[in-house]
């Protein structure tokens, strides 16, 4: 234990990332402090949200600095503590960076994961914040009504495949689109949406919008922006709600704008965005109604699993590029041997 290897961002992207906005070095060992504790990553998750700290803008987060080790949502365990309330071996989950092993300050960044409760992976994955971001959205701002249509876009994602199941569960007649055909055949078979399609090979958004949801949209399920907006603004029905997840498509490149926004005032529609960390407090509901579900098999979920910290600047890279089929998740170690006591159906899970 006398090397650490560690992820540097060294480069603001122009454009559409690539790895040479990255470094992997090898790094000296790091030494817990009094109120530190080392800890030795076994995941981190790979996010969106990430290109956009990787350029200076006002945001609700500060963007990453050039030099800077990169930083995510992690999980790792206690191999050395110098804090009291933490011990050898006690999981953690929380801001880490992108390193083998760490001193951190356990603070408000990280909590503690009682073992045996869910498969480690899953407080990243369908357990973790992606999950939470979807029951946000639908319960604070898409509020559906059974029988409207919900539509949801990079729906075969980790926020997009539970979006599209909840409003399955909330009684909505649900259409997804994705950018693969073996990824609409999972929406369809699996997810059971009533329809799907691929808009890559789709004619137009416009089409396919028209085609899959000929009533309209009450409910617009935003994770991709740019054209995909316009198209679904252009199909939204009288007091529609949209809601502002993500705009993916607008993170490597600037969307050429939004048009026809009278359309918002026409059809007074509600159009709010929404950030998931202001909504923590949501966690223990949706930790209580996302067992019950993911126990009744209602829930069905992939994961996309990447082996290596040196192939997360790529893996990072292709989730702009569609690579990922749910959500991505990097091993960078062993995970610690527990035993898990509650049933999640084994037919819920799935990976790429
Ligand atoms: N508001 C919040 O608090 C919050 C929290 C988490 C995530 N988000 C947002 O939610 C969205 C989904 O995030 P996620 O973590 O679930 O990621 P994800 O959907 O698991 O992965 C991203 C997917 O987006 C699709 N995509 C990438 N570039 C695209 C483009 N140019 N046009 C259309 N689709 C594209 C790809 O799938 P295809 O193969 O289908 O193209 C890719 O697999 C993102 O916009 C993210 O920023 C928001």
């Amino acid at each position: 234990m006398s090397e650490n290897t560690v992820v540097r961002f060294v480069k603001r992207p122009q454009g559409f990332v690539d790895e040479s906005s990255f470094a992997i070095e090898s790094a000296p060992m790091p030494t817990p402090a009094d109120g530190q504790v080392l800890v030795r990553a076994f995941y981190h998750s790979l996010d969106p949200y990430m290109r956009p700290r990787m350029t200076e803008m006002d945001s609700y987060v500060p963007p990453f600095d050039v030099g800077q080790i990169m930083s995510g949502r992690g999980m790792g365990v206690v191999v050395a503590s110098r804090h009291p309330e933490y011990k050898d071996g006690d999981v953690v989950v929380g801001m880490l960076q992108w390193a083998g092993y760490q001193a951190a300050d356990p603070g408000g960044l990280m909590r503690k994961l009682e073992s045996g409760a869910a498969p480690w992976k899953d407080y990243l994955g369908v357990l973790g914040s992606a999950s939470l971001t979807a029951y946000v959205g639908l319960k604070l701002i898409g509020e559906p009504r059974g029988g409207e249509t919900l539509y949801v876009s990079a729906a075969s994602g980790a926020v997009g495949s539970i979006a599209a199941q909840l409003g399955k569960i909330m009684g909505c007649r649900v259409v997804g689109s994705a950018g693969t055909d073996d990824k609409v055949a999972w929406l369809k078979s699996e997810l059971c949406l009533d329809a799907a399609f691929n808009y890559r090979t789709a004619k137009s958004m416009d089409a396919a919008l028209a085609e899959h949801c000929p009533e309209g949209i009450d409910i617009d399920f935003e994770n991709v922006g740019g054209d995909t907006l316009q198209a679904a603004l252009d199909h939204i029905r009288p007091h529609g709600r949209i809601i502002m997840c993500g705009a993916i498509s607008e993170y490597n490149q600037p969307g050429s704008g939004l048009k026809r926004i009278f359309r918002i005032v026409s059809h007074k529609v509600r159009m709010q965005g929404f950030i998931v960390s202001e909504h923590v407090d949501m966690m223990p509901a949706f930790t209580a109604d996302m067992a019950a579900w993911l126990k009744d098999g209602k829930i069905k979920y992939r994961e996309t699993i990447v082996e290596g910290i040196e192939n997360m600047p790529r893996a990072l890279v292709g989730l702009f590029r569609g690579e990922n089929f749910g959500k991505l998740i990097v091993r960078v170690g062993d995970e610690p041997h527990q035993t898990v006591k509650a049933a999640v159906a084994p037919a819920s899970r799935g990976s790429a």
